[in-house]
């Protein structure tokens, strides 16, 4: 008999319900929230109140598009933190609800797993997955980790940001280029026709293969500053190319510790996830540093480096198998570690 896992994720901003079936996905719907763009970030309230509009239909879009009834699934997957708290109880109580409607077993996921996972769903049946163990560069609006994958259970932090996450770098930097939230798609677009010599931001110096991004943001700021001090367009006037600098700072930083977490552990396959792989420049920098590195590369299709409920179902689908079941009475946690 197969096993039909429904994911469910809502940490954020993102309501996403999906289908998979013995690692095979089914179906990936996902419902973004348009309200928080007129507020410069995701506001928490707003989060939870449209998750609760979102949720029902979102659910049944993902049975509807696997093809399956609420009655075939084997079990429900859900994201229990970290997140929003808010966010987190609308998934986790409609989660709930429905395994205890169906009465069949609940599947807590951590998201971060959930990222890291993600390499591992399948859209047909010949794809082909990552070989444990293998380094996983995690990088979103709230982690910038390098994280040794040695089974889906078994997940080590061999560094990660002490301050600021790689997303929150793009982010702010942007906004305080004047664009919108969030700023990074903006970057990448504008980098694209952009001289990324053209402008220099500080590095870290930080021991071992741990990040730091708060010291370009600063570095970043004053340059703007001091530069509009003298040209008061000076950002309108060079958007391409300061998007581009930054941009190449920022991958910069992230691949001077990859390259030793990789050599160090020896690995031969290395991954990339979170909403920052999305990110062109970067996906193309590790795609070369594998190549040069004689390592096989593992970038995520774009519609996976976002939140979304298949990785939740993919990484319940590995608990589930091993008959790890989540507790009717747990409440989701804002923050975790992997
Ligand atoms: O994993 P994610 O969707 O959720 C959070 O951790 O919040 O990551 C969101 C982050 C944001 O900081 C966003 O600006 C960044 O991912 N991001 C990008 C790109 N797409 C999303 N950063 C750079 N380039 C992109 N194309």
């Amino acid at each position: 008999m197969s096993d039909l896992i429904l994911g469910i994720e809502s940490s954020c901003d993102d309501t996403s319900a999906a289908v998979i079936r013995d690692g095979l996905l089914l179906s990936n719907v996902i419902a973004s929230q348009k309200v928080h763009e007129a507020y410069g970030g995701v506001v928490p309230e707003l989060a939870s109140r449209v998750h609760q509009q979102n949720i029902v239909p979102v659910v049944s879009e993902a049975l509807r598009q696997a093809g399956v009834g609420k009655e075939d699934l084997s079990a429900i997957a859900y994201t229990r933190g970290p997140g929003l708290l808010g966010s987190l109880h609308v998934g986790t109580s409609f989660a709930k609800g429905m395994a205890i409607g169906l009465d069949i077993p609940l599947v807590d996921v951590n998201h971060l797993h959930g990222h890291v996972l993600s390499h591992f769903i399948r859209e047909k049946e010949d794809d082909e997955v990552p070989e444990f163990p293998f380094i996983c560069l995690l990088v979103s609006g709230g982690n910038s980790q390098i994280v040794l994958v040695k089974s889906p259970f078994d997940m080590e932090i061999l560094g990660q940001t002490i301050d600021d996450a790689a997303g929150e770098a793009f982010d702010k930097c942007a906004k305080v280029m004047g664009l919108p939230y969030p700023g990074g798609p903006h970057i990448d677009r504008l980098a694209e026709s952009g001289d990324q010599t053209r402008f220099r931001f500080s590095k870290p110096h930080i021991a071992g293969l741990d990040y730091s991004f708060s010291g370009l943001k600063t570095s970043f700021l004053y340059t703007l500053r001091d530069a509009v001090r003298e040209d008061p367009q000076f950002v309108e006037n060079n958007m391409a190319d300061l998007a581009a600098s930054l941009q190449h700072t920022i991958i910069e930083i992230l691949l001077d510790k990859l390259r030793p977490a990789v050599r160090q552990t020896g690995v031969r396959h290395v991954a990339i996830g979170g909403g920052v792989s999305a990110n062109s420049g970067f996906r193309k920098a590790v795609a070369d540093f594998c190549d040069e590195a004689g390592v096989r590369a593992w970038i995520p299709a774009r519609k996976f480096t976002t939140d979304n409920a298949a990785m939740v179902a993919m990484a319940g689908y590995f608990k589930f198998k091993r008959k790890e079941f989540g507790d009717l009475g747990s409440a989701p946690f804002a923050r975790v570690s992997i």
